[in-house]
């Protein structure tokens, strides 16, 4: 039996692989919700314009009532035959209210459809993935909180660089998630335009509202081309880009937690919430979630690259190419909403071990620049020497084994004989982040001041 929805010039119904490959009911079914709203809003209009009759439109708006509940108590049965959500929502509804049901498709295409159904959807998991970052940045805040006075080794190239807090490094991530969240709403506004009514490709000869639908779904203004309604998938590439960007700010967290956790380094530890045993080697505490995490950024990062592809080479208007646009977006958006969730509850859950931090922020020789700047402050000495007199201060406390503070004032002195006592008073580490009080910098007191900022501005956006 050809197709009801579009079989009148077939005697046959498509071959069982032609439906294998064209059917997107599997995934597209996630769309239901924001599908049945477009037909309500289209059904409505239709009746306001005097295109169809307030009878049948009230029989549409019932009828499609009926399906959400059906399908929401899991009574619904979606059929592959029926290839994609819009055709088993409107296969439904001709089941309920016969007739009528016909009318609904009046002036408007699948292309439009799915364009908006995708766009309605996709503002609600934006919304969704931006509560959870605020949630992320609370948590990280909280935390940050906590430790601003807790002193951890900086790093450059992996390498002790200066003494830092770990409210600093918390609160660095903080930020990123900030500028994430504005690359989703960013996102969020520009894909906020209403396609419906562009029909097929090139509008229609019916005498359309298209404000009011756009209105009813909560869009801006109606899409100003037909053409570019139904062919763009901008919003989607778009959403993932920030996805991606966000994923892998999040997979770089997870790889610290991975080496903080590691014994090599031992800085930071996770409750058993957070990790997992081996069945081999009963000592081991793997950071199984933050290697989720990291690696679940490759899934993120897969469905952008997808899509740009599957993008790239596609003439206007609508091909059915654009329907590889969803299962991808969904699956990455999905795995980056739980990684939000494990990285929350990481965030949430880690302790550090501030003894062997402290211990470790002054390996390494890590107060170094702060004997540099000692030299300038006190001896007027240029930075550029200043640095050049550090350095072989640093190779004699080396050779002798020595960390800065402990090496004898007179060592010190056979390079620079004007180095007094109070030189010591810049070595320690607490000293060290207590000086970094420049803007932005790492001082606990800082990080105090900013840390309440961010909790203070996350509980103000949630009310
Ligand atoms: N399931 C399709 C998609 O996701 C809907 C649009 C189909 N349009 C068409 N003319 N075949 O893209």
């Amino acid at each position: 039996m050809s197709n009801k929805m579009w079989g009148g010039r077939f005697t046959s119904g498509p071959g069982a692989i032609m439906e294998e490959i064209n059917a997107s009911i599997d995934f597209d079914k996630a769309l239901y919700r924001q599908d049945i709203a477009a037909s309500k809003a289209h059904a409505d209009m239709l009746a306001k314009q005097g295109i169809i009759g307030a009878d049948d439109a009230k029989k549409i708006a019932h009828g499609l009532d009926t399906i959400l509940s059906e399908i929401v108590a899991g009574k619904f049965s979606f059929k592959r035959a029926l290839e994609d959500i819009h055709m088993n929502v409107e296969g439904r509804l001709g089941e309920l209210i016969g007739d009528a049901a016909g009318r609904l498709h009046t002036a408007r295409s699948r292309n439009d459809q799915v364009a908006t159904d995708f766009r309605l959807w996709m503002r609600d998991t934006i919304d969704a993935l931006d509560a959870a970052l605020a949630g992320f940045q609370r948590a990280l805040a909280q935390k940050a909180l906590e430790h601003a006075g807790t002193v951890m080794p900086g790093l450059t190239h992996m390498q002790t660089a200066q003494p830092i807090t770990f409210g600093h490094h918390l609160l660095a991530y903080v930020e990123m998630a900030a500028r994430d969240r504005g690359r989703f709403a960013d996102a969020r506004k520009r894909l906020n335009e209403s396609p419906l009514g562009a029909a097929a490709l090139a509008g229609t000869s019916f005498n359309l509202d298209r404000d009011m639908t756009a209105k009813a779904l909560g869009f801006d203004q109606p899409a100003a081309n037909s053409l570019d309604a139904v062919s763009d998938r901008d919003f989607v590439m778009e959403t993932l880009a920030a996805a991606s960007i966000a994923s892998v700010h999040l997979s770089r967290l997870a790889e610290e937690i991975v080496i903080w956790t590691s014994p090599l380094t031992g800085l930071v530890r996770l409750s058993d919430k957070f990790t997992t045993g081996s069945s081999i080697m009963p000592q081991k505490r793997n950071p199984d979630a933050a290697e989720l995490v990291r690696a679940k950024t490759g899934r993120v990062i897969g469905a952008l690259t997808g899509l740009l592809v599957v993008m790239k080479g596609l003439p206007l208007a609508y091909a059915k190419d654009m329907q590889e646009d969803k299962e991808g977006a969904m699956d990455a958006l999905a795995a980056l909403s739980l990684s939000l969730a494990a990285m929350t509850g990481m965030v949430g859950d880690l302790e550090p071990d501030t003894a062997r931090m402290k211990k470790a922020a002054g390996d390494g020789y890590a107060t170094a620049t702060d004997l540099a700047d000692w030299l300038v402050r006190s001896l007027k000495i240029p930075f550029r020497d200043a640095h050049h007199l550090t350095g072989r201060i640093v190779a004699k406390a080396a050779e002798a084994g020595l960390p800065l503070h402990r090496l004898p004032l007179e060592a010190m002195r056979e390079i620079e004989p004007r180095i007094g006592e109070d030189v010591f008073s810049v070595l320690s580490v607490d000293k060290s982040v207590k000086s970094r009080v420049s803007f932005g910098g790492t001082a606990p007191k800082n990080v105090r001041m900013q840390a309440k900022k961010w909790l203070r501005k996350l509980e103000k956006d949630k009310s």
